[in-house]
């Protein structure tokens, strides 16, 4: 069954706490928080002080998609705040690897994030090391922009690695998409492997009282 993760991004930031409980109550299985920095991606947004007001509002997993450089200072902050995973783009330091396995250490899900240009070798010596695969299937920064239809071929090459893998290891490994999730393309994503769609604009659109049709309409 495919896992729905609305994106506080495309919330009323006024009352998040409300949001965070409205959205769980209408069927989300992962609250999605995306951490921007004005430096890696165009946009800023929340930081770890945030996260750690909004974890008493939430019973699901925190899925924090960080978009800030340099990231290794803040791990531990969002660790600390109530993280329950932490996804980083290779682009945001030197080291993915080393990152990777410090939020291992940490106790959280580690999550490698690809960017619509990142070639899917990013994952090259990173599969014994990630519980989540994030695709990007628009450029990070904003809400509200349309799907890049090239990135469904790098879904289904993700999904591939992750069966590969799961033969080797036994292990599973998420895929998420993060991006102009509709029900239009939830559907596609879900056809090239996905197995958890990030959706901020159609969660949230038109109001509380619709979110529940909104996220069943992202499970098809
Ligand atoms: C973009 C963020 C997404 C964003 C998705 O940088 O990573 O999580 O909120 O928004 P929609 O679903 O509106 O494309
Ligand atoms: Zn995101």
């Amino acid at each position: 069954m495919i896992k729905i993760a609305p994106s506080i991004l495309s919330a009323d930031f006024s009352r998040l706490g409300a949001e965070i409980e409205a959205v769980e109550a209408a069927g989300a299985d992962v609250i999605h928080l995306d951490v921007m920095d004005g430096h890696f991606v165009p946009n800023i947004t929340i930081g770890p002080a945030v996260v750690k007001a909004l974890r008493p509002h939430a019973k699901k997993p925190f899925d924090v998609h960080l978009m800030i450089s340099p990231v290794d200072p803040y791990l531990e902050a969002f660790a600390e705040a109530g993280a329950d995973g932490l996804s980083v783009h290779p682009e945001a330091g030197p080291h993915v690897h080393r990152t990777l396995q410090q939020i291992r250490k940490l106790g959280k899900k580690a999550g490698v994030v690809l960017n619509p240009a990142t070639p899917i070798d990013a994952l090259d010596n990173l599969m014994d090391l990630v519980d989540l695969i994030l695709v990007m299937s628009v450029n990070p920064g904003f809400g509200g922009q349309s799907f890049i239809e090239s990135q469904l071929k790098k879904i289904e090459e993700a999904r591939k690695r992750i069966d590969a893998q799961k033969k080797i290891s036994g292990r599973d490994i998420v895929l998420e998409v993060d991006g102009g999730i509709t029900p239009a393309t939830a559907k596609r994503a879900i056809a090239a492997g996905a197995t958890m769609l990030v959706a901020g604009t159609a969660v949230f659109e038109g109001g509380p009282e619709r979110y529940a049709a909104n996220i069943a309409a992202l499970r098809g």
